[in-house]
């Protein structure tokens, strides 16, 4: 018989339990969910529900719910800011641990977690979903067989979506840099993961410049309103809180969904007047011209491998759609991946046509899944991690690579792009 991972979730939102609570409910013979933990009293009735969790599993206080270990496996799916102090506690409760990026902003608490989890001897693997993408791992197969001879630089663009900036950075949980993380760490540190994956070394250094241009009171539009639903522009002004949660939820939910980013601003299901409330009276329909925000709305950063290699990450806010684009750049070739239309191009040199790769092809199970698929892939190779029968690619020890990138940059861009030490 094999043995079936019982599993508790802390912080039952977006990510803990409407992406990977649904997704290990999928695998019952793998996994159960037993415990929850979330300091929203509505999550926790949905998801209890949705899950068949005893109520008495049920807790909205964290310190109640560490008073003992609930579960083989903690999935931590709570805010940035917390996830040293969950995973720590987690570690001394003995919990095997599933945990959302970024680790943290800070270096001492990257290395205070590394030496807990030897200490405690736990598992832990960090969602760094991308690495499990099946665009991700074809591109790595592609340069690792040499098609593009010896690999020199890459180049990555992380095009986030102007409404996604306004929700996540401007409006939303990720909008101030210190009480959450800094934008190269809340949004990037996928990047600076497969940067350093795909590099296959460790960056010696980086320099980063970027800034907040947009989003702030210097650039409101002329009698603009604090609140779109009052604002004359609101019909017409691209961040109007009534266009991207209101029409746009009308026009292109074919029929309306319960999923992100409409279930963050109000609780499914959703109705059309759910979401006017919420706009009227919550953080999401505040005038993105008059937010207390400081996440930056762009940012370079450049960096050099131990090996040689060099990377370029460029983000801005400023994109009509979403999705990320990646150009290796080796000796004898080029490859491309474009996550708009999910293809992979390799050029080698010498030849007039690119092999065009259809990356939702590659896994018909994980096409549709979020992140390419890579929320799919990592769920369902987690229960072979954890018997230790698949390789953990984001284990802790590997994750804290990308994030050791990431304090160096934002160190560099608050320092107006010097070269700043990884290590
Ligand atoms: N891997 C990825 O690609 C990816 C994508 C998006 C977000 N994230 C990360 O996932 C994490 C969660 O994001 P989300 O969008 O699900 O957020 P969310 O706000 O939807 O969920 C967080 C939940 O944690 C709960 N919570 C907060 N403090 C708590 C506490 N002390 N004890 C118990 N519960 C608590 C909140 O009530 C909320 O329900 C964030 O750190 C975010 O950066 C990762």
């Amino acid at each position: 018989m094999k043995k079936i991972y019982t599993v508790a979730i802390i912080g039952t939102g977006a990510r803990g339990a409407d992406t990977y609570g649904k997704l290990l409910a999928k695998l019952p013979e793998k996994f159960k969910i037993v415990a929850l933990c979330d300091l929203q009293q509505a999550r926790l009735n949905r998801w209890s529900e949705t899950f068949g969790v005893d109520k008495q599993n049920c807790f909205l206080d964290e310190n109640e719910f560490f008073k003992t270990k609930r579960a083989d496996l903690l999935v931590i799916g709570t805010q940035d800011k917390d996830h040293f102090g969950h995973a720590m506690k987690a570690f001394e409760t003995g919990y095997d641990i599933l945990l959302e990026k970024p680790i943290t902003d800070r270096r001492e608490e990257c290395l205070a977690l590394l030496e807990a989890q030897k200490k405690y001897n736990c598992k832990a693997l960090v969602c760094h979903v991308l690495r499990y993408a099946p665009a991700y791992c074809k591109a790595a197969e592609i340069i690792d067989s040499g098609e593009i001879g010896k690999l020199v630089s890459i180049q990555a663009y992380e095009q986030v979506g102007y409404w996604h900036q306004a929700h996540s950075y401007v409006r939303g949980n990720w909008r101030n840099a210190e009480q959450s993380t800094p934008m190269i760490l809340a949004k990037c540190c996928h990047d600076l993961d497969y940067l350093q994956f795909f590099a296959k070394s460790k960056c010696v250094n980086v320099s980063s410049i970027g800034d907040l241009t947009h989003f702030k009171a210097s650039n409101a539009p002329e009698g603009s309103a604090k609140r779109c639903v009052d604002c004359k522009y609101v019909d017409t002004c691209p961040y109007s809180a009534k266009r991207i949660y209101i029409d746009r939820w009308k026009e292109l939910s074919k029929c309306p969904t319960d999923g992100w980013p409409y279930s963050v601003i109000a609780t499914p299901p959703l109705t059309e007047e759910k979401l006017y409330e919420a706009i009227q009276n919550g953080p999401y329909g505040r005038c993105v011209y008059h937010c207390d925000n400081t996440a930056v709305d762009h940012q370079m950063t450049n960096m050099l491998f131990e090996n040689g290699v060099t990377a370029s990450l460029f983000m801005t806010g400023f994109n009509a759609l979403g999705g990320r684009r990646i150009t290796f750049c080796g000796t004898h070739g080029e490859l491309i991946y474009d996550g708009r239309s999910e293809t992979l191009n390799l050029w080698k040199f010498g030849e007039q046509q690119p092999n065009v790769i259809n990356a939702s092809e590659l896994s018909k199970d994980a096409s549709g899944y979020g992140h390419g698929g890579g929320d799919f892939v990592l769920i369902n190779t987690l229960y072979d991690m954890l018997e230790g029968q698949a390789n953990s690619a984001t284990s802790l020890e590997a994750s804290i690579e990308s994030h050791l990138m990431g304090i160096a940059a934002e160190e560099s861009r608050k320092a107006n792009g010097k070269l700043v030490s990884v290590h």
